[in-house]
């Protein structure tokens, strides 16, 4: 019989720790479990690899694994469906892990945006579609029907040149600062940058601006990136001007902009373990991520950037409990809250993320 999530509602963090461990030991290598950096301490601890989306892509890709269990959001377990064998399944722990800005654009919007962009453009010649990874499988299919690519926060870069290298104007989404910040930093001018506002038509754009515009931005953001604002740089680095300010490029331009450093989660991670000790950070990224910095790196003084806490409340829905019981099932024979995508999306979508993997 399949064990119900209530049965464990009940149960400490301690004893489904116990659980997790026994239940690991009884899977052995046929089970596999990625974690997130923004994943809390008591799920982290018990991932077998952890990383940003692009490392945890990879390693869902080469997992050989029966079973992977994703302690990440929605949009992760769909990625590791679609990248392994057919043979292998995906789990995602608490089906209700989100992300709010996968959520901001769908596939009725991005159509309706694509016949609205084609009144004026040529579209499958001049424009490259990009989604960010955070979004639903079916985008990353309609990118790999349109010729475009997925990216991550580590290699928007490369992929902007990939997509500027086939057609002269990309639409990008469903994040406008990762966009924005990338571009800019490559050297585009802001000039040649709109905002595509997916409630108006025609974008909220006049056909004049459309045609000029280089790059095309959705207008959809992180709600947890959007709470690190310019100013709380300036008052920290008023008190303490020697420090390196370090920001996720999912937080606005102005904030990248006074930022020393911008990069992914793990390059957060790598650039920050690497520095000389004593030196003082402040960080613009997720506060799971930040705190477990501060615990680790004790020769650093690491300081969260918002006077706010700034948690990702869908990566925080993972708790030991939805962990115990995706694993506990495993050992009786049970999957449960399996991720599967629909072979046609797959595909397509799968198109895309290799392209996104032949270029990084
Ligand atoms: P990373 O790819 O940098 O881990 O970012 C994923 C994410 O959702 C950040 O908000
Ligand atoms: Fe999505 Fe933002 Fe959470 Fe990342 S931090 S998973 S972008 S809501």
């Amino acid at each position: 019989m399949t064990l119900s999530i209530y049965d464990y509602a009940a149960l400490t963090d301690e004893e489904c720790d116990a659980l997790i461990e026994k239940a690991k030991a009884r899977l052995g290598d046929r089970c596999v479990i990625l974690g997130h950096h923004y994943q809390r301490n008591e799920v982290f601890k018990h991932a077998d690899f952890s990383g940003d989306s692009l490392k945890l892509s990879k390693d869902a890709a080469e997992s050989t694994a029966e079973y992977i269990v994703f302690c990440g959001v929605h949009f992760m377990a769909e990625v590791a469906d679609i990248l392994s064998r057919p043979n292998q399944i995906a789990i995602l722990p608490d089906l209700a892990a989100g992300c709010s800005m996968a959520d901001m654009a769908n596939l009725m919007k991005v159509n309706q945006c694509w016949s609205e962009l084609a009144q004026v453009l040529d579209v499958e010649n001049e424009v490259t579609p990009v989604t960010y990874i955070n979004s639903a499988a079916d985008l990353k299919a309609f990118c790999g029907e349109h010729g475009g690519i997925v990216c991550t926060s580590s290699n928007a870069e490369k992929i902007l040149d990939w997509s500027f290298s086939r057609r002269e104007k990309v639409l990008f989404f469903p994040d406008q600062h990762l966009g924005r910040n990338t571009a800019h930093r490559m050297g585009m001018s802001l000039d040649d940058m709109v905002v595509w506002d997916f409630t108006k038509p025609l974008g909220g754009l006049t056909v004049e601006e459309i045609k000029n515009a280089k790059m095309i931005l959705w207008n959809g953001f992180c709600s947890v990136h959007q709470m690190f604002k310019p100013e709380h740089i300036d008052n920290f680095l008023a008190q303490y001007p020697e420090t390196k300010v370090i920001s996720h490029p999912e937080a606005c331009l102005e904030v990248c902009q006074k930022s020393d450093y911008v990069g992914s989660t793990e390059f957060i991670l790598k650039t920050v373990r690497a520095s000389e000790s004593r030196s003082r950070w402040l960080v613009a990224t997720e506060l799971n991520l930040v705190n477990r910095l501060n615990e680790e790196c004790t020769d650093k003084n690491i300081h969260f950037m918002s006077p706010m806490l700034c948690m990702c409340s869908t990566m925080f829905r993972t708790d030991p409990q939805h962990l115990a019981w995706v694993l506990e099932n495993l050992v009786a024979g049970h999957v449960v809250n399996q991720i599967s995508v629909p072979e046609k999306d797959a595909l397509l979508a799968k198109k895309a993320l290799n392209a996104m993997l032949s270029v990084v």
